[in-house]
């Protein structure tokens, strides 16, 4: 059993890595880090304040998310959002990030959050 602690530990990594897990806390350097990601990858469709009017948008059939009023198809409690920005949406353009680090993309979740949050349209982990 010399071995086991190691073993625990690699198995524990490989099953965060694959889950999204427990949500970082929303610190200011992560909101920030998913801000400037959110203006430099999701603008073009989703518009420069979230309100699925970016330059694209008008030729998109599903549209991009207003994330200001519209429903999540694929809920939008924090985890979800997080495995939806990992996997993307099928049968639309909605393409997946999985490119882009875990840190990333819970800035990104962040982001989407805040959007949600200040058009009174989140129904779930209303922070931050
Ligand atoms: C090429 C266009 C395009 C880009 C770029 C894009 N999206 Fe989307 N996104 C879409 C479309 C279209 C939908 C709606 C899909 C549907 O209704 O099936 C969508 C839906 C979503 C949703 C809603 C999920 C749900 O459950 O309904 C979220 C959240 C989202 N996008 C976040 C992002 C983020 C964050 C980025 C940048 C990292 C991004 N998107 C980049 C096109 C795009």
């Amino acid at each position: 059993m010399k071995y086991a602690p190691a073993i625990l530990v690699g198995l524990l990594t490989l099953t965060s890595a694959a889950l999204a897990g427990t949500p970082p806390p929303p610190t200011p350097e992560l909101m920030a880090k998913g801000q400037q990601s959110y203006q430099a990858n999701c603008t073009v469709c989703h518009g420069d304040q979230g309100r699925g009017d970016g330059p694209a948008a008008v030729a998109l059939d599903p549209a991009p998310r207003n994330f200001w009023r519209d429903t999540f198809k694929k809920g939008d409690c924090l985890p979800q959002i997080f495995d939806t920005l990992t996997a993307g949406i099928e049968g639309s353009s909605m393409p997946g990030w999985s490119s882009l680090s875990d840190e990333e993309r819970w800035g990104l979740v962040y982001a989407v959050k805040a959007y949600e949050v200040a058009g009174h349209n989140s129904k779930c982990d209303p922070q931050p």
